[in-house]
């Protein structure tokens, strides 16, 4: 298996269930946000970025038999503030990693799509798969380019693929540090027993799944129909109901404090995961007060480090 993004959030936790499972692991990351540390020692790490021309020559040498691509920017402002930039990555660097993958022979590709931000705005929630695509940022329009690419590589290059349109993904190992993942963020300020900052009213609502929960479906993936699946709980909930959680569970009892609303900002949002659980069984396990006393606890364990 070779793993593009494995020394980050998502992928690292990934990796230590492929080599649980019994897998031989190869990660491909360029450490921008991932951390060498959290790459498990049974796999090899090749510090490379998924748009450059190395990854032809690395997946040719490591000949894997699938590939899942979460290598990625994942900041929506920044897609907003230099949408070139992200394309080149979330983009180009998707292309070049099918490509490769296409030219070794590999036999699979899972990618990671967002069902955060391909819907835009919905009409319908939980979202269904069918329901119309509008990306209000660069980064949701890369995401729906990152699925197109794996449906023509499944139909015209013998790749098939999967695309897993994630919902909002949290748990230990998410980088406090970003724009994204208001739940590492509001635990990280919980643990300096600093007051978080809620953007807007809180009432925006995500659909918040655990990463192991995640991790399992792209497990699943490993075997499904090529497709596009939605993964996530189908629950909404708001801003301020996560920091009333989370202050709770870290014995704190004060209001947040509430900022201006980022620009952009969807309303609600959750997916409908029907066609997922169809295919494979596959349901989330980890209910949102068990993962945020996970993550807390792991948070107390290891602190984050960095800026
Ligand atoms: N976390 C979420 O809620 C969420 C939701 C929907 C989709 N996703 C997608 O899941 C994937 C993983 O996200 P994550 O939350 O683990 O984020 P992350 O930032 O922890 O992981 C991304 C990894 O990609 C690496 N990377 C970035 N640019 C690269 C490049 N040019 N070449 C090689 N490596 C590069 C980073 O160093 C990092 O380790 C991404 O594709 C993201 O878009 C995440």
């Amino acid at each position: 298996m070779l793993v593009t993004g494995g020394a980050g959030f998502i992928g690292s936790t990934l990796v230590d269930r492929l080599l649980g499972l019994g897998h031989t692991v190869t990660v491909v990351d360029d450490l921008s946000q991932g951390r060498r540390e959290q790459v498990a020692p049974g796999a090899r790490l090749y510090p490379a970025d998924v748009a450059g021309e190395w990854v032809a020559h690395i997946v040719a040498r490591e000949r894997p038999e699938t590939v899942v691509h979460l290598a990625a920017q994942i900041e929506v402002g920044r897609s907003v503030a230099d949408p070139l930039a992200d394309a080149r990555i979330n983009v180009l660097g998707t292309v070049n990693v099918l490509t490769a993958a296409a030219e070794a022979g590999v036999r699979r590709a899972v990618l990671a799509s967002s069902g955060g931000t391909v819907y835009g705005e919905a009409s319908v929630i939980p979202t269904p798969e069918d329901h119309p695509t509008r990306p209000a940022s660069p980064y949701g329009a890369a995401k729906l380019a990152l699925e197109g690419y794996g449906t023509a590589f499944t139909q015209s290059l013998g790749l098939p693929t999967v695309s897993l349109r994630l919902a909002n993904v949290y748990g230990p190992r998410q980088s406090p540090h970003g724009e994204a993942g208001v739940i590492a963020i509001f635990a990280e300020r919980l643990r300096r027993r600093e007051v978080p900052v809620v953007n807007g009213d809180g009432g925006n609502t995500r659909d918040y799944v655990y990463v192991d929960d995640v991790v399992a479906a792209m497990v699943a993936a490993l075997t499904l129909p090529p497709d596009v699946y939605n993964v996530g709980t189908g629950v909404e909930t708001s801003v301020i109901e996560i920091h009333q959680a989370l202050a709770r569970l870290a014995g704190i009892d004060a209001p947040a404090r509430h900022g201006p609303p980022r620009p952009g900002d969807l309303r609600r949002s959750a997916l409908d995961c029907r066609r997922l659980r169809a295919a494979s069984g596959w349901k989330p396990a980890v209910p949102l007060a068990e993962g945020l006393a996970r993550t807390l606890a792991a948070m107390a364990a290891a602190p984050p480090t960095g800026s």
